[in-house]
Order: C-alpha cells, then structure tokens, then sequence
C-alpha cells in the first residue's frame, strides 16, 4: 500500500496517521514513540505558561528528532462582568459544597487570582524553540500571528468541526485542517463554546472535502483499518487517533483512569461542559450527573480554571466521580499495548485488510 500523499510530504513522516494531542493524557514520551513509529506526534500545551511550553518542547527534543506538533488552545476570553462575577461566587461555593460532601476538602480560587494564558505568548515560545509544526483548536489565531509563524516556517493545523468553520481557516491560508468528527474524545474544536455544530464524521468529512481545497486530517473515531479507510475514502489525506492511545503505556493517565475507560459503556459516552464550560466528550459520573443542567456550569475558560483543583484532589483520591475523562465514541479500541505497538498495529492492519 502506498501511503505517501501531501500529509507524508507536508509533515514529512512515513505514514499520514497523527497522534492526537491529548492535554493531560500526551506525555512526551508518547510523542516521541510516535514518531518511532514514522508517524507525527502531536504534544499538547493547552493553555500553559509559555516557561512550561518550554520545558514540555525541550523534554520532547530530547527523546527525538524527529519532526513533532505542538498544539495550543486559541479561544476567545469573555469579558470579567458583574453577572459573571456572581455566577463565579455561586458556583464556587457550591462546588466546594459537594466536593467537601464527598470528602474532597478543596479550596477553589477566587475570580480575581486567576491566570489566564494569552496565546500569543504561547507563540513566541514555540518559535524560540524552533518547532516547525503548530496545530490549534477552540478557532483561528489572528492574522498577525499566522504571519508571524509562517515567516518563520511554522505550519499550521487548524482545527474545525463544521464546513464554516473549514473555510475561515481555508481563507485565513492555514496548511492542513483537521476535521473533527462528532465521535471525537475531548473538546470540541468548535470556534464558539456554546452553540456548536454537532456533525457526524461521514457528512462533516465528505462536504468540507468538496468544498475546501486544503489538505485534509480526520479526527473522531478513528480505530481500526475499516475506520481508517473510510476517511481516507471521504477525502482525508491523513488520520488523526485520540482514545486509541488512551491506554498506552506512554499515557499520563492513573490506572484507575484506565480502568473506568476499560470499563465504560456506550451509553456513558456523552458531551458535557461540566468540567470545563465547553463541550467535551467523555464518560459520564457523578460530577456530570449533577452540574451539567445547573446554574454552576461557567463560561470556558472560567469552569475549566475553577475545577481545577477539584479535579487534581480526585485524581490525587483516586475518585473518578470528580476527574473529567474523555474518550470518543469508539470504545473497542481500548488497549494497553506502547504507542508504537498500537500505531504500528494500525499500519499493519490497513496494509492486510487493502491487500485481501
Ligand atoms: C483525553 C483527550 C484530550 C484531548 N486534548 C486535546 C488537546 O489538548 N488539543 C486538541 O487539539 N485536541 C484534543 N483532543 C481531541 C483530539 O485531538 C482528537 O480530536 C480526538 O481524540 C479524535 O477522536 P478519537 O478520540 O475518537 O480518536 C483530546 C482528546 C482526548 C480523548
């Protein structure tokens, strides 16, 4: 089977399949094991501090050298305004309620301490480091920035989940679009938070592939060689797989995190904004179950920033009811196997199901 294509060529790998970067999940390690595998890593730096974007691209460097993505978060920040400032208050003080009911003893921060990261920031530091592969989500990066890095050699992985949202980042000459299916595991890419498109990957993929003339990488649900061709048959030059890896070795996750995954059911899949305020898919529990339809469920990035710490107590308790664990809406691929056992699998199997 030939796999080279404008992926390989753009990115220079051996096969168009990207490891997704998965904030909180996507170690270094795994990144690197991507590219052992001759596919591209992906390392996620949400929204850190530009000293710890450093730090995470060094660490990365130093276990390859091979090309890697770095990926970021490019929302938009509401305005801080009175009706925020008191729906902050309620929920913070609810959520200490439940979390202390629980036995999770934890003091949330107060709106005014909060850090908010300014991606621009973020930018500078990726190009102090060199890093020639830049993918983002939650919108565009302005035009300034999208100059800065192209005179720099940065491409540029936009991500979208609606055909509008393909063509602006179309427009806006960004390289290579990702395309986010539905099924996908953690946050929606969408540019708005709220309001979004909820487009099944079949007709996300094939309308943005006739309309939209850049490169195409599918995300969402990707697990097998069947899922694989499938994108490839609606005009994906390249594959990106999440909960593939989720169990990997390399993964950041606790075994007990691994565990509910193994465990989970298909109806416990589901979109939530509970944690962060934006829609996300993972597994349902019981922080879900009681604040997805309240009044406590703040704006991105403020819920994201105010469960923080909650969810860093649960985590450290080991009490899945209080931790926000995504996955898509392929369970089956559920494995422990390396990273590059897992993509090198993924290969294989595409090669033997093309050739028979
Ligand atoms: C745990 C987890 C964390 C994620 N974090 C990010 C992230 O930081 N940046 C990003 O662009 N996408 C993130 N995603 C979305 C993936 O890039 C991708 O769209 C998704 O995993 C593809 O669907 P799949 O999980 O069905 O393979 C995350 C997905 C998961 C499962």
């Amino acid at each position: 089977m030939n796999w080279k294509n404008s992926i390989t060529d753009l990115l220079n790998i051996q096969y168009p399949l990207i490891q997704s970067p998965m904030f909180g999940v996507t170690t270094p390690q795994m990144t690197a094991a991507s590219s052992k595998a001759g596919c591209l890593g992906s390392l996620p730096l949400a929204d850190l501090s530009p000293e710890n974007c450093i730090k995470l691209i060094n660490d990365t460097q130093k276990l390859t050298d091979q090309p890697f993505a770095v990926n970021i978060f490019v929302n938009e920040v509401p305005k801080i305004d009175a009706t925020l400032t008191e729906q902050y208050f309620k929920a913070k003080t609810f959520i200490e309620h439940l979390a202390n009911e629980n036995g999770l003893h934890v003091v949330l921060p107060e709106l005014n301490t909060l850090k908010i990261t300014d991606y621009h920031d973020q930018i500078e530091a990726i190009i102090s480091q060199k890093c020639k592969i830049l993918s983002f989500i939650f919108g565009c990066i302005d035009d300034q920035s999208i100059a800065l890095l192209k005179k720099n050699n940065v491409l540029l992985i936009g991500t979208c989940t609606s055909v509008e949202e393909a063509k602006i980042l179309s427009e806006k000459e960004t390289d290579i679009i990702c395309v986010q299916g539905i099924e996908a595991g953690g946050h929606r890419g969408s540019f708005k938070a709220d309001k979004i498109a909820q487009i099944g990957g079949i007709s996300l993929l094939s309308q943005i592939a006739e309309q939209v003339k850049n490169p195409l990488i599918y995300a969402g649900g990707i697990y097998n060689a069947k899922t694989l061709l499938a994108a490839k048959t609606l005009g994906a030059a390249g594959v990106q797989v999440g909960s593939l890896l989720l169990g990997a070795t390399e993964s950041a996750l606790k075994p007990f995190e691994k565990n509910h995954l193994k465990w989970a059911k298909e109806e416990d899949i589901m979109l939530t904004k509970s944690f962060s305020g934006r829609y996300a898919r993972g597994v349902k529990n019981k922080f879900i179950e009681i604040i997805e339809h309240s009044e406590y469920v703040l704006p991105y990035p403020y819920q994201n920033k105010l469960t923080y710490e909650l969810r860093k107590a649960a985590k450290e308790k080991e009490l899945a009811d209080f931790v926000g664990i995504w996955m898509g809406q392929s369970i089956n691929g559920f494995s422990e196997k390396s990273t590059t056992e897992l993509l090198k699998g993924l290969i294989q199997e595409t090669e033997d199901f093309y050739k028979n």
